[in-house]
């Protein structure tokens, strides 16, 4: 059977085998935070220091590594994808990005990172979004309003997840559903399945080890996502 429009979902699975370290552990913790702490607009507006500390972190560790296999297979299936292919990342790290510079992508491709990113800033006033490279101070002044102040391009819980009108457009019309190393526990992205399904894609899962969504897929492909995700789509 052919596909034509494609939605790919990914979540820090598909970035573990890089190195990148994934905010949630077993503990509930985030590197030792709780995640009020450091990933929500009242964490921020209570220790700006601390929350501004822990993204430089992240944002630093961008430099250690790099896109992976699986990265590498999606870059290359955006370059030969004769349809719409919509890859949308709940990750906030740039591999994907970096994939996609070294092969130029179809015309009907398009990447978004729908918690953001850690790359861009954003100012507090005017919501102007920047390219950030760098640290960020904790009162980090803007240069777009004079009262504004810098803050991470990422969304924190209780925040709306970025572009959504366009990734439920795409939803609507896809035949071809991927989700790629997320447990599903997070929303919306958890209800893509749903969505999908409902427009009547086939809808596969590849992770590690079946999710406690797995019943929501017609198929679940298992393994570490070097292998299986360049596996799967060379098999298309
Ligand atoms: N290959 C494939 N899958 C993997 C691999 C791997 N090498 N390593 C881990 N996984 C799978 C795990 O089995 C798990 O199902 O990746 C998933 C990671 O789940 P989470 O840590 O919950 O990450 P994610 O689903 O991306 O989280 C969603 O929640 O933490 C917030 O906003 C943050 O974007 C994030 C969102």
């Amino acid at each position: 059977m052919t596909h034509r429009n494609l939605v790919v979902l990914t979540g820090a699975g598909v970035s573990a085998e890089s190195g990148v370290p994934t905010f949630r552990a077993s503990d509930g913790l985030w590197c030792g935070h709780r995640v009020e702490e450091v990933a929500t607009p009242e964490g921020y507006a209570a220790d700006p220091a601390l929350v501004q500390d822990f993204y430089n972190q992240r944002r630093r560790q961008l430099a250690e590594v790099h896109p992976n296999a699986a990265h590498l297979a999606l870059a290359e299936l955006a370059a030969r994808w004769e349809g719409d292919f919509l890859l949308v990342t709940q990750n906030v790290d740039d591999l994907h990005d970096r994939a996609h510079e070294r092969v130029l992508p179809a015309p009907g491709f398009e990447l978004i990172h729908m918690h953001g990113e850690l790359l861009k800033g954003r100012c507090t006033r005017s919501g102007v979004v920047s390219r950030w490279t760098g640290d960020m101070a904790a009162h980090e002044p803007s240069p777009d309003h004079p009262d504004g102040r810098i803050r991470p391009h990422i969304v924190w819980f209780g925040e709306m997840s970025l572009r959504m009108d366009r990734i439920d457009r795409a939803l609507s019309a896809c035949d071809l559903f991927v989700s790629i190393g997320t447990s599903g526990n997070v929303y919306p992205a958890a209800g893509f399945v749903q969505q999908a399904r409902h427009a009547g894609a086939r809808t596969v899962e590849i992770n590690l080890e079946p999710t406690l969504g797995r019943s929501m897929f017609d198929e679940g492909v298992y393994g570490p996502a070097t292998r299986t995700v360049p596996e799967f789509f060379a098999g298309l």
